[in-house]
């Protein structure tokens, strides 16, 4: 069966990678992925990736010092990415391809625009904040792609339309190095916006205490802000999107629960980690603190999303490879 090799940048705790394998689950293609390198600066992001996947793949190193030598060397036909989202905030202050932690991605759009045709992969998926959608950084990174003969297509995705009552609107490119206008967007058919699953689903502790943990109980700083909380039940068929600041910063970093007569709580780390629909057997090694722990899924993907638009790339390159 071909194999289709793959580099992941930015990898974080694995996020993409875990939708490329729901994609390959679900879908019976003739062909395998096989993730031959993945990169990300953390060191805690290696840790929990190379926990929950078979270990020795990543590489703790800055994407942007990646030499032109690295993309000859080792061609792939899949490249995956999750670049910092920070450039593209109002909380990031909007410098786009001007702030440094724009770089690594810039370094990648160099390398599609300049090195050898033989060095290109078939196929790159990207995610980003919405805001990245009328970034320099982005028009740059479209140029390279058209330069070198690559058709794309844009969504922006929110796990409510795929039966999951999160929200975290996303923005994703899809690209394959073909000219056939068709050959994306085949496998992608969210069914709405709404959801009738409700929380309950992806909680865990006892029913019969309204789900109340005491280990995550409001925090005191918490109850200052408690206007502008977003208070959902178990019952809720909805919660806002959970960032990385989540139980440090009240305001706009995710959902509370509401346990009835016991109060609020927060959300636990593996909680959320199940609403991005990760795998069940998913786990952060023991050495990082919840507080890290939400501020890596805060970080991380919705992988229901990843596999559809992944399922994309995968009959893409099962279609190429056919037709060559
Ligand atoms: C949006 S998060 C990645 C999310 C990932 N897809 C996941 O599922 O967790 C961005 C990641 O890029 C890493 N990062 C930031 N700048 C980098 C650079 N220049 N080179 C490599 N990694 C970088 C961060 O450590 C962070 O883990």
């Amino acid at each position: 069966m071909p194999v289709l090799t793959v580099l992941e940048f930015f990898h974080g705790i694995g996020g993409l990678r875990a939708g490329l394998e729901k994609a390959e689950q679900e879908i019976a293609l003739p062909v395998v992925t096989e993730v031959t390198a993945a990169f990300d600066i953390s060191s805690i992001c290696a840790d929990t990736y190379n926990h929950n996947f078979e270990p020795g793949k990543t590489f703790t190193r800055d994407v942007k010092s990646l030499p032109d030598s690295f993309f000859i060397e080792n061609r792939s036909d899949l490249w995956t990415m999750s670049p910092p989202c920070q450039p593209y905030t109002k909380r990031g202050k909007e410098l786009d391809a001007a702030d440094p932690r724009a770089a690594g991605l810039k370094r990648l759009t160099n390398v599609l625009r300049t090195c050898p045709s033989a060095a290109l992969p078939f196929g790159i998926l990207l995610e980003n904040v919405p805001g990245f959608e009328s970034s320099h950084s982005l028009s740059e990174l479209q140029d390279s792609l058209r330069i070198r003969g690559f058709s794309f297509v844009k969504h922006e995705l929110c796990p409510t339309q795929f039966e999951i009552p999160n929200k975290r609107k996303r923005f994703y490119l899809v690209a394959v190095k073909s000219t056939k206008s068709n050959i994306l967007g085949t496998a992608r058919d969210p069914p709405g916006g709404h959801t009738e699953r409700r929380l309950e689903e992806f909680l865990f502790g006892d029913p019969e205490r309204d789900y109340y943990e005491e280990e995550y109980k409001l925090p005191a700083h918490y109850l200052r802000y408690q206007a502008a909380l977003d208070v959902v039940t178990q019952s809720s068929t909805e919660s806002d999107c959970f960032t990385g600041a989540y139980g440090r910063y009240a305001k706009g970093s995710g959902s509370v629960l509401s346990c009835g007569s016991h109060g609020m709580r927060l959300f636990s780390s593996k909680e959320i980690t199940r609403l991005h629909d990760f795998p069940e057997l998913f786990e952060y090694p023991q050495h990082v603190s919840e507080l890290k722990r939400y501020q890596l899924v805060g970080n991380s993907v919705n992988v229901r999303v990843v596999a559809a638009l992944s399922k994309d790339l995968l009959y893409a390159a099962a279609q190429a490879s056919q037709s060559s």
